[in-house]
């Protein structure tokens, strides 16, 4: 059914909207209780053997939805019904800000790959909080969904108050995340990814965490997002810094700036123009930077892998190579609703013809085998 509204509808479409209407159509079913249990169920079943525990936070799988897609939380339960584990809202930057002029995501079909250059279009800070906030007072079906906030750098805040700008959000919304992602990696925000610099990721790093811990009673797990273009050194760096600064978590990666290896004709790519690569084309590289930090950091910060995510079997080899947690997002446009759903089913068939009771047993067992 999807393969043929995609071809027919969503494909003929500007990318964008085409997104908005898909994440419309899942909003709108959410919002009417017995379709919501209808398609919760049949997206979203309790797979007990799947069922996680992260970051401090007990979670019904490890399969969340990365980044950009929710930018704004307006669809956090939708988005659980349609079978997510968690899901990671943002960016939020610190003010609103509408983001590049259209258009400005694109599709490359022929790869299964996007192309954006959105530049963090998002309500700011506060409204999300607000919005946030009212989602927890009004107790939705599912309250317990883990979101995740990511945050990132105002366009146009200069680049020596960036630090202030992550803080301004994190007090904002520190307290409203069960986890908070510090963003650096994003290549749509001029100057963003120098931030992954150890030098200047060090003082964000710092100052963030003092700002949830003075704005929050409970500790809020504090991750750093990483690009899938920095050097080996670099990803050691980061890695090393983590360790340092006690982080919880590093997601790997975002977006690459790199068009190679890609089958789409060069026209094609071309006419894209700027931004961030996403899809299958990055699926070798994240899983390459996801292995190298895991070989450096062990079991002392929690991974989160994601890149080229499309399968179950995606899931498994993230797993294995050291990913506790695992995120996708361009593969939900090409696949559709059901998604989560094949992931799961997929995942708990590899699990029960692995030697792994249970998913944590799994995480890093490549890394185990090679270093033994
Ligand atoms: C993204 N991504 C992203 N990441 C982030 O940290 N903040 C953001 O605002 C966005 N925005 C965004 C918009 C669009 C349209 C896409 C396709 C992606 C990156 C995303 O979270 C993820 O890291 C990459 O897309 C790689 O995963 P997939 O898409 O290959 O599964």
């Amino acid at each position: 059914m999807y393969p043929l509204l995609f071809r027919t509808v969503f494909a003929r479409m500007d990318a964008e909207r085409a997104h908005h209407l898909g994440f419309g159509t899942l909003r709108l079913a959410a919002r009417t209780p017995l379709l919501r249990t209808a398609v919760r169920a049949r997206l979203a079943p309790e797979l007990p053997q799947l069922r996680v525990h992260a970051l401090g936070l007990d979670l019904p799988g490890p399969f969340g939805l990365a980044a950009g897609f929710d930018k704004n939380a307006r669809g956090v339960d939708a988005l659980s019904m349609a079978g997510f584990d968690f899901v990671e809202i943002g960016t939020v930057t610190g003010q609103p800000q509408p983001g590049n002029p259209r258009p400005r995501l694109f599709r490359l079909t022929e790869d299964r790959a996007l192309v954006n250059r959105m530049g963090f279009n998002n309500d700011g800070s506060t409204a999300v909080a607000a919005r946030l906030a009212h989602r927890r007072a009004t107790r939705p079906f599912r309250p317990d969904t883990v979101v995740g906030v990511n945050i990132g750098k105002t366009k146009t805040v200069p680049e020596e108050e960036a630090v202030e700008d992550y803080v301004h959000s994190t007090r904002a919304l520190a307290g409203l995340a069960d986890y908070l992602v510090v963003n650096v990696s994003s290549p749509n925000t001029p100057g963003l990814r120098d931030l992954q610099a150890v030098e200047r990721l060090r003082p964000l790093l710092s100052a963030v965490r003092a700002a949830a811990d003075e704005h929050t009673r409970r500790r809020v797990p504090l991750l750093v997002k990483i690009a899938p273009d920095l050097a080996e050194e670099d990803v050691d760096q980061v890695a090393d810094l983590a360790v340092a600064l006690g982080l919880d978590g590093i997601i790997a990666t975002n977006t690459t700036t790199s068009r190679e290896g890609l089958r789409s004709h060069p026209d094609q790519v071309t006419a894209c123009g700027a931004g961030g690569l996403s899809g299958a084309p990055l699926r070798q590289r994240s899983l390459d930077v996801l292995r190298r930090l895991h070989r450096r950091v062990g079991d002392r910060v929690t991974l989160v892998g994601v890149g080229g995510v499309e399968t179950a079997d995606d899931v498994w080899d993230r797993v294995r190579a050291g990913a506790t947690l695992v995120q996708g997002y361009s593969a939900f446009a090409y696949q559709g609703p059901q998604w989560a759903r094949r992931i799961h089913r997929g995942l708990a068939a590899r699990l029960a013809a692995s030697p792994y009771e249970t998913l944590a047993e799994a995480v890093g067992a490549d890394n185990r085998r090679t270093t033994t």
